[in-house]
């Protein structure tokens, strides 16, 4: 018991077989994984509205966003090769600091899940309608948007909703596989616009580097000039804060690595770490390409770059390709978001059902139609750029939380075996802390609220019911 609720055991207890995911996946499953989450919307258009906030500077943005990210994702090795549970940072902080703000963190962690899904999902659906288009089969407006942009509403999202969650129902393993080429392929396509893209590069695009400075200020929206937003290099960085996560969808399949220790290491710090390099080649590499101006508000910005130098082929091959892998995001998400209400569930945080495997395949049945069916919804009718805000800031709240935790079960617990030791823990946690504490505060206002709001509801939802049936509490 602590300040904030009864503790969670750092050992899992032995779960029974209806309660018992399989340990199906080896550390490349949990690289593909980690890169198939991370690598998508954001750095195929959210570098577009960060070049739009922030100028070329944006490539400080994303060194800034990347920081905070790969202090969290040290954090997350330590703590997910040390704690061989599922749950993620809910059940980091369960263990660390108690079920209150477990409850919190796995709170804002279905809002950050439940969001990326729904934005990834539309953002496809743009380019999927473009693709059609191109090829003579226009799907009409009202079925190809929500009701914000005219429609009625998004039925590819919907429908992309409804194939990744179907594709997660066949079993976990026959899903990692297919993830694993459908990410080779969306490394080959960023590999394509490198060496398209390259041979354009002009270091005078990189003038001037900071035109709207590095803190936040307000300024006219490049998108609606009568509406003012926070401008500069900081707000930038906390919306290009999306491209960097989903290592963390890794942390959430614990209880499904082959060997924990080790294949959980390799997932989390190699797929950031091999991200964040990505990332810096093709940020500085479109920058090079093409003024900023001319992609800054494109809803498919390294295409446009592309088709900016005649190359009109390339650019439709990239598109083909991210019609084909984004979806690997959705589908990290999907899954993580899966364990994390199996987990709260099997804590009785949640209705118990929700924690029911299938008996054969090993994946939480009930759980995972329930969470498709809400995703979807949201997808359906919900515009896509202030949600992807919301999904950070539940992002960053449980990057805080494992930060935290971390530093928490070095002091409480010292003794105990650590596969992965994070070198100057004590740095490290400050930079992730204080990194992500700054870019919340740059956040949008309404966004602020909106999580405030979404917690508030879930404080209710805690102390009404989830409190007294929890687990943790009657052991
Ligand atoms: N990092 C993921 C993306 O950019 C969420 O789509």
């Amino acid at each position: 018991m602590s300040l904030w609720g009864p503790l969670k055991p750092i050992e899992a207890p032995p779960a029974d077989a209806a309660h018992k995911l399989h340990r199906t996946l080896g550390w490349p499953h949990l690289v593909a994984l980690g890169v198939g989450a991370i690598v998508g919307t954001g750095i195929l258009t959210l570098i577009g509205t960060g070049a739009g906030l922030a100028g070329p500077g944006v490539i400080l943005s994303f060194l800034i966003a990347g920081l905070v990210c790969a202090a969290a994702a040290l954090a997350y090795a330590e703590l997910a090769t040390m704690i061989p549970q599922s749950g993620s940072a809910y059940t980091y902080s369960y263990v660390a600091v108690g079920e209150t703000i477990a409850w919190i963190v796995g709170w804002s962690l279905i809002l950050e899940y439940s969001v990326v899904c729904s934005t990834v999902a539309v953002g496809w659906s743009g380019y999927f309608t473009g693709f059609m288009d191109g090829m003579g089969w226009t799907i009409p407006k009202a079925l190809a948007n929500g009701p914000e942009l005219g429609g009625v509403i998004n039925l590819p999202a919907v429908a992309i909703i409804a194939v990744v969650a179907g594709l997660l129902l066949v079993g976990t393993r026959e899903s990692a596989t297919l993830n694993t080429i459908l990410v080779a392929l969306k490394i080959a396509a960023l590999a394509m616009f490198v060496a398209v893209a390259l041979p354009h590069f002009d270091a005078a695009n990189f003038h001037p580097f900071f035109p709207n400075g590095v803190l936040p200020h307000a300024g006219p929206d490049p998108l609606h000039p009568d509406k003012l937003i926070k401008l500069g290099v900081l707000p930038a960085a906390s919306i290009i804060f999306f491209a960097f996560y989903g290592f963390d969808a890794v942390s959430t399949a614990a209880e499904e690595a082959k060997d924990p220790g080790r294949d959980m290491t390799i997932g989390i710090v190699g797929s950031m770490a091999a991200c964040v390099v990505i990332y810096m080649v093709i940020a500085a590499t479109a920058i090079g390409a093409a003024p900023v101006a001319s992609f800054a508000q494109s809803a498919e910005p390294l295409a446009l770059i592309l088709r900016s130098f005649g190359s009109t082929t390339a650019a439709k091959v990239f598109g083909a390709v991210a019609i084909i892998a984004l979806p690997t995001v959705i589908l990290a998400f999907l899954f993580g978001q899966t364990r994390i209400f199996f987990v709260m569930a099997r804590d009785r945080l949640l209705p118990e059902g929700l924690g029911r495997v299938h008996p054969k395949s090993g994946v939480p049945v009930a759980v995972t139609i329930g969470t498709a069916i809400i995703v979807a919804a949201i997808a359906a009718f919900l515009p896509l750029a202030e949600i992807a805000a919301l999904a950070n800031a539940g992002t960053l709240c449980a990057f805080v939380a494992v930060c935290v935790s971390m530093v928490v079960l070095r002091k409480r617990d010292p003794g105990r075996k650590r596969v992965f030791r994070v070198p100057a823990a004590s740095l490290v946690a400050v930079i992730g802390v204080v990194g992500c504490l700054l870019l919340f505060a740059t956040l949008p206002v309404g966004t602020q609220v909106r999580f405030f709001v979404w917690n508030a509801i879930g404080l209710v939802v805690y102390f009404a019911y989830a409190r007294s049936r929890s687990a943790a509490a009657r052991p």
